[in-house]
Parts: C-alpha cells; sequence; structure tokens
C-alpha cells in the first residue's frame, strides 16, 4: 500500500485524544469514521470538534467552507464492524488498558481489509503486545500523538518488533500530511522518546523530595528564577495531573527495574492529591485554577542546582541514540516538541560541554546514587565517558552530538 491509497481512515474513541485525532484527518481531505462504545460519547466527540472548527474559522485560519466540508467528511458510530469494515488506516484512542486494546485489535483485524494498517496511539503499552492479538503483527504500529493533538505538532511513530518499514513509512508520511512533525521511535521502549527523557528527571527530583534532601518549592523556585521555567516540574506535574505522568512512571517501574516510583508520588496518588483537578497536589489550589505558588522565592531558588533534572534527561537521551532507537535528530525533536522546550537534551549537552554533563552526573551519582533505584539514572551513559576520551566535548571541540 501507498500512502496515496488511504481515503478512509477510522477512529476509536471519541474522548480527548480520538476527536482531535479525527478532527486533523478530516481537514487533511480523509473520510472519517468516529466510533465509541455510546452515542452520547460520538456526539459529545463530533460537537467538541464543531466547536474547535468554528474557533480555526472565526480566527480566520480556515474557510467557513472548509468547516462544512471536513465535517461532511465525518460519520460516526458506535458499531465497530460498520466503522472498520472499509477502513484502509486505522488510529486506536481507546483508554490505556492493554486487555482492551488487544481485544479490540484482534476483533478489527477479522473485520478490517487485509491492506489496512491499524496504529495505536497508545502513550506507553508495548505495541508488540497489542499487534500479538492480530495476524497482521507486520501492519501495527504506534503513532503517539501529544495533547492537544490539534495544536501539538509531535507525533511518534513506533515500530513494534515486526513493524514492516512500509507501515512506519506510510504512518510517518501520513503525519507529514496531517501537518505534523513525525519522528521514528525504531523500537518498542518504555516511554518511546519524548517521555522516556523527560518523564525519569521528574521522578529523580521526587525522590529528593521524598528523601527531605529539598522541598518541592524549593526546586520549583530554581527552575522558575533561574531558568525561566513558567511552571517549575511539580507545578507542571500537578497541572497536568498527577495520575497522568503516574501511569507512565509506573510502567518504567514494571518494565525497567531497578526504576522506583518516588515514594511522594505513590503517597500523593493514595491521598487522591492529583493537583490542579482536585484542588491539591504538590501545592494548593484553592480555585482550582493553576497560579504560581505563594511558597515560591529567590531565595529558596538559591539553594538548588537548577540544572540538575537536565543532567538527568541528558543522559536519558544519550541512551536513546547509543541504543539505537533513535537518531540524535529526532530524540531532540521529540523533546523540543513534545514538551515546547526551545533546545533539545543533546543540544544542551553538546552546549554545556560533554566533561561537564559526566563530570556534573558523577557528582550527583556520589550524593544520591544510593537512593532506591537513582544509581542507575546517575551513572553517566558509557557512551558520553567514550566521547569524553576521545575529545568530542560539544560546542568547544566542534565536535559533540552535533557538528559545529
Ligand atoms: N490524554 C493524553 O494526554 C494522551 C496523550 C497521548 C496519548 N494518549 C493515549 O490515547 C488513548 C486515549 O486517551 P484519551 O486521553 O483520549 O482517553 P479518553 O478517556 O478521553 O477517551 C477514550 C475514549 O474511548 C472510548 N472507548 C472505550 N472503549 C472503547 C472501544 N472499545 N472502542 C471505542 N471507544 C472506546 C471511551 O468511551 C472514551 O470516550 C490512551 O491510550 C492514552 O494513553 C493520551
Amino acid at each position: 500500500m501507498k500512502l496515496e491509497d488511504i481515503k478512509n481512515i477510522t477512529v476509536l474513541g471519541a474522548g480527548a485524544m480520538g476527536h482531535g485525532i479525527a478532527q486533523l484527518c478530516a481537514v487533511a481531505g480523509y473520510n472519517v469514521v468516529m466510533r465509541d462504545i455510546e452515542k452520547k460519547f460520538v456526539d459529545d466527540g463530533l460537537g467538541k470538534i464543531k466547536w474547535s472548527l468554528d474557533k480555526l474559522a472565526s480566527k480566520g485560519k480556515i474557510s467557513a467552507d472548509m468547516v462544512k466540508a471536513s465535517l461532511d467528511r465525518i460519520t460516526t458510530t458506535t458499531d465497530l464492524k460498520e466503522s472498520v469494515k472499509n477502513c484502509d488506516f486505522m488510529i486506536e484512542a481507546i483508554p490505556e488498558v492493554l486487555k482492551l486494546k488487544q481485544d479490540t485489535f484482534k476483533e478489527v483485524d477479522a473485520i478490517a481489509p487485509k491492506h489496512a494498517i491499524l496504529a495505536t496511539n497508545t502513550s506507553a503499552l508495548p505495541i508488540t503486545e497489542i499487534a500479538a492479538a492480530t495476524k497482521r503483527p507486520e501492519k501495527v504500529v504506534g503513532m503517539h500523538f501529544f495533547n492537544p493533538p490539534q495544536m501539538m505538532r509531535l507525533v511518534e511513530v513506533i515500530y513494534g518488533a515486526k513493524t514492516s518499514k512500509e507501515t512506519a513509512e506510510i504512518t510517518y508520511n501520513l503525519a507529514i500530511k496531517l501537518g505534523k512533525e513525525p519522528v521514528y521511535c525504531l523500537k518498542d521502549i518504555p516511554g518511546f522518546l519524548a517521555n522516556r527523557v523527560m518523564n525519569p528527571p521528574g521522578n529523580f527530583l521526587a525522590w529528593l523530595v521524598s528523601e527531605k534532601i529539598f522541598t518541592p518549592e524549593e526546586i520549583d523556585s530554581a527552575s522558575h528564577f533561574k531558568l525561566g521555567n513558567p511552571m517549575g516540574t511539580f507545578g507542571l506535574m500537578d497541572y497536568v495531573g498527577l495520575d497522568v505522568g503516574y501511569n507512565v512512571q509506573k510502567f518504567f517501574e514494571q518494565r525497567e527495574p531497578p526504576y522506583k516510583v518516588a515514594p511522594i508520588l505513590e503517597e500523593k496518588i493514595k491521598k487522591k492529591e492529583l493537583g490542579v483537578k482536585t484542588g491539591k497536589g504538590f501545592y494548593e489550589y484553592p480555585d482550582k485554577q493553576w497560579r504560581i505558588p505563594p511558597e515560591w522565592s529567590k531565595e529558596k531558588a538559591e539553594k538548588v542546582d537548577h540544572m540538575m533534572s537536565a543532567y538527568v534527561a541528558i543522559n536519558k537521551a544519550v541512551q536513546i541514540v547509543a541504543d539505537g532507537v533513535a537518531s540524535v535528530e529526532d530524540v531532540d525533536k521529540a523533546v523540543r516538541l513534545g514538551f515546547n522546550m526551545p533546545f533539545g537534551m543533546l543540544q544542551i549537552a553538546d552546549s554545556l560541554g560533554l566533561d561537564v554533563v559526566v563530570q556534573k552526573l558523577e557528582e550527583l551519582d556520589k550524593k544520591y546514587g544510593k537512593i532506591d533505584g537513582l544509581h542507575a539514572l546517575l551513572e553517566p551513559h558509557p557512551l558520553l565517558k567514550k566521547m569524553v576520551k576521545e575529545g568530542k566535548l560539544g560546542q568547544k571541540t566542534k565536535q559533540g552530538f552535533y557538528k559545529y
């Protein structure tokens, strides 16, 4: 199959991600079937698409004709069979439960045309295990959009163990057609690219809070006042909802010991202190609206090295490259676009100097490496040490992860 052969796209799930993905496909000119389990869910999803398209039209970003044509291309149903019987490409965006996804893929595999590619928008579940429920694992692929999919430009295209190159390439090109900037994740690893780099540093900082080495407000003050980070690490967790990141963290713990979720996160989840939406997370939100926590101060900022978590993130990005999971450019692009950062972590490593990064990681490892599971995050990756030995220190030697 070629990209041009795709005419009909089915989106399973009309929730936060599903309705946004359906909208993108319809605007790009595809016939879309959006399926959810109850009529009220599909109606709600379709209502949100209408609202969003009208808003785009009111800002002059698309014409009124385009709104109508896009809506005309979307049909909705609650019948799974009906939804996939004519599809060329399916994007699944149903809840993050492996068994549910496997059962759905198995059912879809039996009904969908033989040529159809079946993609999953899972945030963290293994593509290989979802694909194993079908008789076409070479046509099953990860297509990981970021929230909200209408706005966020990143799409991670993830290979399961049996995904064919053709399937991955069509998915990559489809993402471009939808106006996105895709990256390849060549191996099916927990967290894929962006979350794999950016979640462990948050857990590292949460461990320092659990061990009472720093308080959340000290860490966030440093990040806010010294780095210009608007929300800080714990403020951002509160904003997104602690449960969202926790599920990905838990997955790392199950799949990649000695990784261990910090006790403070476990406690907050147990107490249902999930952040802004519950009025309390690491900070309190009396109006259930995010605000700069009153506890932050420039004095508190002075107690903390604001770059600590960046070294951890760099170490994870290096591991991805060393393991042949993605190119240097794709890891950096995933972090930039997935987390709205001005630079990728390997660009930052090059500008700091790889010798400095190794030295800082060694210092952190010495101080905190004895804490449960942290040594694995803090021990400088062998590739970093090798590059330092070879004199590839980054910008200052004109060669690091990039050439200058
Ligand atoms: N929300 C995010 O930030 C985000 C980002 C990237 C990826 N994801 C992933 O996308 C997927 C969907 O997440 P979401 O946030 O849109 O969830 P959601 O709860 O908002 O929506 C899921 C929808 O799927 C429906 N559903 C349940 N079973 C179904 C089935 N068998 N067939 C069709 N629809 C079914 C539910 O009724 C619900 O409307 C998950 O795998 C999630 O991990 C979420």
